[in-house]
Order: C-alpha cells, then sequence, then structure tokens
C-alpha cells in the first residue's frame, strides 16, 4: 500500500484557514482541532495525513519528498524554496512586504550607504538589487521593528498585515514591495508519481475556493 499522501502544513497564523478550507470541501479534520501536542495528524477521508511545522521547514519538507505538499506563506517561498511547484494561491494570510522606516525618515535621502533589519534578507536584497541600491542587510529573528528603534537599522524589511505592530512602534511604510498570501506547494516527484491523488485534492481545495467567493 501507498504511504498516505502528506501535507505539511505551517504552524500558526495559516492553520485556522486552511482546516476551514478542508471542512469546507468536505475533510474530517477533527483530528486537527483535537490535535494537543501531536504533530502528525489522519485526514481519515482521503487516507492521507497533515504534519505540522514551522513555515520555513514546510519548504524543507517538501523539497526533500518526506512530505508531498504543503501549506505556507509566500513570503516563506520566496525567502526559501528552490525546487517546488506552487499550484494555487489559497487566498487567505493575506499581507504585504514593505520597507519600512521611524516615522518622518526618508530612507532613500543622503548617499551614505543604508542598513536594513530583517527576516527575510534574500527578499531584501533581491529587492534592493533591483532599485539598483546597495544596503547591508542584518538578518533579525523576530520583532524586527525592534533593530530602527535601537539604532541597528535604518529600515526594516517585513510583513505587514494590520500596520498596528508598526503603528504602535513608531515606524511607517516607506514602499510597499509585493502581496502575500498562502499557497499550496507540491513536491516535483510527487506531482508525476501520485498526479491523481494530488490533483483530485488539488480540484476539490480548488472548488472550496471558489465557493468562499
Ligand atoms: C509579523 C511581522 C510583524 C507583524 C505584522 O510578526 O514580522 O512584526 O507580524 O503584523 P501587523 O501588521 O498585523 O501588526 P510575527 O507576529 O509573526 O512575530 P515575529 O516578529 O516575532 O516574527
Amino acid at each position: 500500500m501507498n504511504k498516505p499522501l502528506r501535507i505539511a502544513l505551517t504552524k500558526g497564523r495559516l492553520e485556522k484557514d486552511a482546516i476551514a478550507l478542508m471542512e469546507r470541501v468536505g475533510l474530517d479534520c477533527q483530528s486537527l482541532r483535537d490535535k494537543g501536542r501531536r504533530l502528525i495528524l489522519p485526514l481519515p477521508d482521503i487516507g492521507a495525513e497533515v504534519v505540522l511545522a514551522k513555515a520555513a521547514d514546510v519548504i524543507t519538507y517538501v523539497e526533500s519528498g518526506v512530505c508531498d505538499m504543503g501549506i505556507v506563506g509566500k513570503d516563506t517561498i520566496l525567502e526559501n524554496a528552490s525546487s517546488l511547484y506552487e499550484l494555487l494561491d489559497l487566498g487567505f494570510g493575506r499581507c504585504r512586504f514593505a520597507l519600512a522606516v521611524k516615522k518622518g525618515d526618508d530612507f532613500f535621502a543622503g548617499y551614505g550607504a543604508k542598513t536594513i533589519a530583517t527576516k527575510y534578507p534574500r527578499i531584501t536584497r533581491r529587492y534592493f538589487e533591483k532599485q539598483s541600491m546597495d544596503v547591508s542587510v542584518v538578518k533579525i529573528e523576530g520583532s524586527v521593528e525592534l533593530a530602527p528603534l535601537l539604532g541597528l537599522a535604518d529600515g526594516i524589511v517585513d510583513i505587514v498585515e494590520t500596520g498596528v505592530t508598526l503603528r504602535e512602534n513608531g515606524l511607517e511604510v516607506s514602499r510597499w514591495i509585493c502581496d502575500i498570501s498562502a499557497r499550496l506547494a507540491v513536491n516535483i516527484a510527487s506531482l508525476k508519481l501520485r498526479k491523481e491523488e494530488i490533483e483530485s485534492l488539488v480540484a476539490r481545495l480548488e472548488q472550496g475556493l471558489d465557493q468562499e467567493k
């Protein structure tokens, strides 16, 4: 018998909407609702398993093939992915990448080299290369908003959802960079080897997205 189709799901922000989508298309997600501290949960209707993982690890599991599919933010795909198929825009987990600075600062003023703090160095470098601007990038693990406040950086590149974190810390958007939402990513070999199973699940999820419109 085939091993179960494994779907890596990003823990936290995307979890609730992903479960809502799967339930909307008739999948029994009770195991996910009662998960406790378990990290691998069965989806009995389709003989699949959901693997709960941190966003960057979803990419690692999908690209390595230990998971066939993954639900993960476009931000993490842009930052970490190199070889997977992105099959669906799931429409939830919407936010935007932005360059933000201390309120009133003009990031682009003057000639000195600027420093950017971010959890997303690859996206940041790519953005400033496109602007033909040479910047230093400092990798920060979280609460990136601290870096300009503490004087470590001139600005941050980060995701903005409601804008509350920026506002409450005296920062503002200088430039919008791109839109982000949750995506369904698929391992390249799995899409060939388990084509039918994957395509039927993708079609089902697509219907769920249409219903929501
Ligand atoms: C994210 C992001 C911002 C905040 C934006 O951080 O890095 O800090 O959310 O959301 P808002 O626009 O709705 O305020 P997260 O909460 O994931 O925590 P972290 O900074 O510790 O990674």
